[in-house]
């Protein structure tokens, strides 16, 4: 490849997702030990927004090697599909869901979440979190996604990093970078979030998609906000120059308190 050839995301991210799963599976982070043996990798940002979720049909997208797809699972949905396009992660999700007991109401599916077949029966729940849409360059064609595999009556969940993160230098020490989306973010990262000593480089190429721009996107797309909140810490220490305020919760050294960590969007599709 010359170096004007345009790179292609799924190429390039899917070559980084790929290196990453055997070092995120064996990471203290994700703890499949714990899992294993009955933990729920669920946190309650979301559980509260899910609320009651036994007997419904679930998408989940972007679901890396699966541990939150079971999670739903094990609480009781009737049937939770969850999408990758990292061949290395939907098959170590599968092997997860044989342990566990869990393949009668669960299924796997490997592609990008921009191919995705027109469902064949609509879904009650789109749910996605914790580092997704950071990776789609169209917010639009994403909300459009959502809108058609949910069942008129369904809602999607989307649990996300605040974008607001996005101004900062990698240590949140000073503002760097533009809020707004101005195309493809393109790096070569070193070691992984659950495992920064991991010997993995790789580029990758994400955007910054304001959450207006998520908002906006939901609404054109037939959706109706139902929830709209902001959180001051991320339940996993996944960032740099993190302090631990409590379990499962933790802030930016010097900026505690101050900064938006996490957002979450519940919308709903209307009936008619
Ligand atoms: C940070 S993980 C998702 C977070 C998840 N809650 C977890 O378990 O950590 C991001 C996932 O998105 C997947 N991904 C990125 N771009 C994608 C795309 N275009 N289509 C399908 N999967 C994609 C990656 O393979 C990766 O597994």
């Amino acid at each position: 490849m010359n170096d004007d050839t345009p790179l292609d995301f799924t190429i390039v991210n899917k070559r980084l997702w790929n290196a990453k799963v055997d070092h995120h599976v064996k990471s203290p982070m994700y703890d499949v030990p714990g899992f294993l043996e009955g933990a729920d990798s669920l946190n309650s940002i979301e559980l509260d927004l899910l609320g009651d979720i036994q007997g419904k049909r679930i998408i989940h997208l972007q679901c890396h090697f699966g541990l939150d797809t079971l999670s739903l699972a094990r609480r009781g949905a009737q049937q939770v599909t969850g999408v990758d396009f990292s061949e290395k992660a939907i098959a170590k999700a599968e092997e997860l869901a044989k342990k566990t007991n869990l393949t009668a109401s669960t299924k796997f599916i490997c592609c990008n979440i921009f191919d995705l077949p027109d469902p064949e029966e609509l879904f009650d729940i789109v749910f996605a979190s914790y580092g997704t849409i950071c990776w789609l360059p169209d917010i639009n064609h994403w909300a459009r996604i959502l809108s058609n595999h949910l069942k008129p009556g369904g809602f999607s969940l989307l649990v996300e990093f605040h974008p607001f993160l996005d101004i900062f230098d990698e240590a949140y020490t000073r503002i760097e970078n533009s809020y707004f989306n101005h195309g493809p973010i393109v790096c070569d990262c070193q070691g992984t979030y659950a495992d920064r000593n991991a010997p993995i480089r790789n580029k990758s190429m994400e955007w910054c998609h304001p959450v207006s721009s998520v908002i906006q996107a939901l609404i054109q797309n037939g959706l109706k906000i139902e929830v709209f909140k902001e959180f001051d810490y991320s339940p996993y220490d996944a960032l740099l120059n993190s302090v631990k305020i409590a379990d499962k919760c933790y802030q930016i050294k010097g900026l505690q308190g101050k900064i938006p960590i996490i957002y979450a969007i519940k919308a709903s599709k209307p009936i008619s």
